[in-house]
């Protein structure tokens, strides 16, 4: 008789710590002693902050703590490292890999969207931002508070912290920058649960690996951002391109670089735009519509195409002519959805042989591809941008050398991602990977491919800055306590 009970328990213990889920009542005592509010498992709050924004990748959490303070975070952060359960913050949710919820079953998620106010300080320069905000809530409240801004991204309901901790591409980035560039301080929980201020001053090292790789190294409580005064007057338009062959794509694209590298002005923000019904030129302009139209018809002409829906509005408007009649001013509850398969690249300027490709393989497989797909190819570099002005060594964000900015996206109206959709991104990417060196290209991470092995991917996300991201890694959390799967493994 004792050794099948022996048997048994020996068992039970191989599960448990199998199972990070089996940690739930561990995890659930140790909370409710520090009086951390949580989302009750099964609760309607529950099944909202766990639903993921892609569809496709859902992962089931050992907790869900909705922390109202820093103290609240702290406390959630000693108890997962406690009990042995790794931890991830989640702020708007929209990860393409669903890493808020932990890219695999059994973390503890702290959502952070009931953290949400934002703040400009009394000189009108400083926006102290809670990181569980929204982009639409964040450019709403600085241009109420005195009408400011800094550069982002279009989609309301993304979380700013994803998004500046990783990069933060928008209308405004050719003028001013990524959100990143615009972030002064930070308020950090690290996997130790002390809380820091981080900024060019006070932990050096922690903030520099924060801009660019901030899923990593802690919990970002309260961001401080730098701000602009928003433009009184700016023109969105669109371009429609003649693009219907490959060779008009390689000709075309290539007009477009030369004019990107060389002369397109500041004050210009633009993105081409592929879909299966569409292939033109998106924009924003910092200016009314004559000046748009002297600043890009050296472009128009030799491309042999012309503006339309030239629109002089202001800021606000402008950021909801983007959001597609989607809410501003979003919070919680945030229930948008989509399924979908996402890859990313970031490239030097293309040599004639990989627009040719690109072209060819736009042509004969997206165009003819019944889903809905989407290309974005955003200007992001080049002579008058502002992203290369930064130096390469200030933030861990790994580009500043580079021209364009892709994003290949590929989504289902309803029912579940095929399995053999993954071919179609993955041979896109591959016509301009495989023809160019690593130098040439990268990958950003706030369009994560989670197809990717962890080698890979650590490689491909952070580049150059990798080696001292691992050093950081190992002396801020060397036993991964903020852990996904495809994380920043820690200097051995
Ligand atoms: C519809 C849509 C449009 C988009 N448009 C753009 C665009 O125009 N430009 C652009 O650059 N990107 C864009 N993105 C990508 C977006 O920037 C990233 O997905 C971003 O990481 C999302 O941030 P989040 O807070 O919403 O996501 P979450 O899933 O909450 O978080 C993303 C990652 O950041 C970590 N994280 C979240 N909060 C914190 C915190 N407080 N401290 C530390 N780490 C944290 C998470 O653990 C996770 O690893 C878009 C995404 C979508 C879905
Ligand atoms: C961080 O700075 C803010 C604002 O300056 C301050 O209120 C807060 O107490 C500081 N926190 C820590 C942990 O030092
Ligand atoms: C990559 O290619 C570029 C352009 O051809 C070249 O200048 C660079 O030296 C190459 N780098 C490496 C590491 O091969
Ligand atoms: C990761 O993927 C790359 C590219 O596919 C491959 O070369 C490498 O062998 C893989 N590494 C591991 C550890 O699986
Ligand atoms: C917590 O970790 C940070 C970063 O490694 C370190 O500076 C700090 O001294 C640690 N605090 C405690 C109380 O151990």
């Amino acid at each position: 008789m004792r050794l099948p009970f022996a048997l048994s328990i020996s068992t039970l213990v191989v599960l448990a710590t199998a199972n990070p889920l089996a940690k739930r009542a561990a995890i659930d005592d140790c909370l409710s002693s520090a009086a951390v509010p949580v989302d009750k498992p099964g609760s309607t709050d529950w099944q909202q902050d766990a639903n993921p924004f892609n569809q496709r990748l859902p992962y089931k959490p050992v907790a869900i703590v909705v922390p109202k303070t820093t103290e609240h975070v702290q406390a959630a952060v000693s108890c997962a490292a406690k009990v042995g359960v790794k931890v991830n913050p989640k702020s708007g949710g929209h990860s393409y890999a669903s890493f808020g919820l932990g890219g695999e079953d059994g973390h503890m998620v702290v959502e952070l969207d009931r953290m949400n106010q934002v703040t400009v300080d009394s000189t009108m320069q400083i926006a102290t931002v809670q990181a569980g905000a929204r982009l639409g809530h964040v450019a709403t409240s600085l241009y109420q508070q005195g009408k400011r801004a800094f550069s982002h991204g279009t989609c309301p309901g993304v979380g700013v912290a994803g998004h500046a901790l990783h990069g933060g591409f928008g209308f405004s980035s050719h003028t001013h920058g990524l959100a990143l560039d615009w972030m002064v301080g930070a308020t950090v929980v690290l996997a130790n649960a002390t809380a820091v201020n981080c900024s060019e001053t006070e932990h050096p090292d922690l903030f520099w690996a924060l801009r660019g790789a901030g899923s990593n190294f802690g919990i970002v409580t309260t961001f401080r951002f730098n701000t602009f005064a928003a433009p009184s007057q700016v023109t969105t338009f669109q371009v429609n391109l003649p693009w219907n062959s490959a060779s008009q794509i390689a000709s075309g694209w290539a007009t477009l670089q030369n004019w990107v590298q060389t002369s397109m002005p500041s004050e210009l923000n633009m993105r081409i735009f592929g879909s299966g019904s569409q292939t033109q030129l998106q924009g924003m302009y910092y200016g009314g519509t004559g000046g748009l139209q002297s600043a890009i018809s050296p472009l128009l002409s030799n491309l042999g195409a012309s503006l339309s829906n030239a629109q002089a509005t202001d800021w606000m408007s402008a950021f909801s002519y983007y959001t597609y009649g989607q809410q501003v001013d979003v919070g919680h509850p945030y229930n948008q959805v989509e399924t979908f398969f996402s890859k990313s690249l970031v490239t030097s300027a293309l040599p004639t042989n990989v627009l040719q490709a690109a072209g060819q393989y736009w042509v004969s497989q997206a165009k003819p591809n019944q889903r809905q797909w989407y290309i974005i190819v955003d200007m992001y570099g080049g002579q008058n941008a502002a992203i290369p002005k930064i130096s390469a060594d200030t933030m861990s964000y790994a580009y500043r050398d580079k021209l364009f900015l892709f994003e290949f996206y590929d989504r289902v109206a309803g029912g579940s991602y095929p399995s053999n959709g993954f071919s179609f991104l993955n041979g896109w990417v591959n016509t301009f990977t495989s023809n160019l060196n690593s130098s040439q290209w990268g990958m950003y991470i706030n369009y994560a491919d989670p197809t990717m092995n962890r080698t890979e991917a650590q490689q491909n996300y952070w580049r150059q800055s990798l080696p001292r991201l691992q050093q950081i890694k190992a002396q801020v959390d060397p036993t991964e306590l903020f852990y996904y799967p495809q994380s920043i493994q820690p200097a051995k």
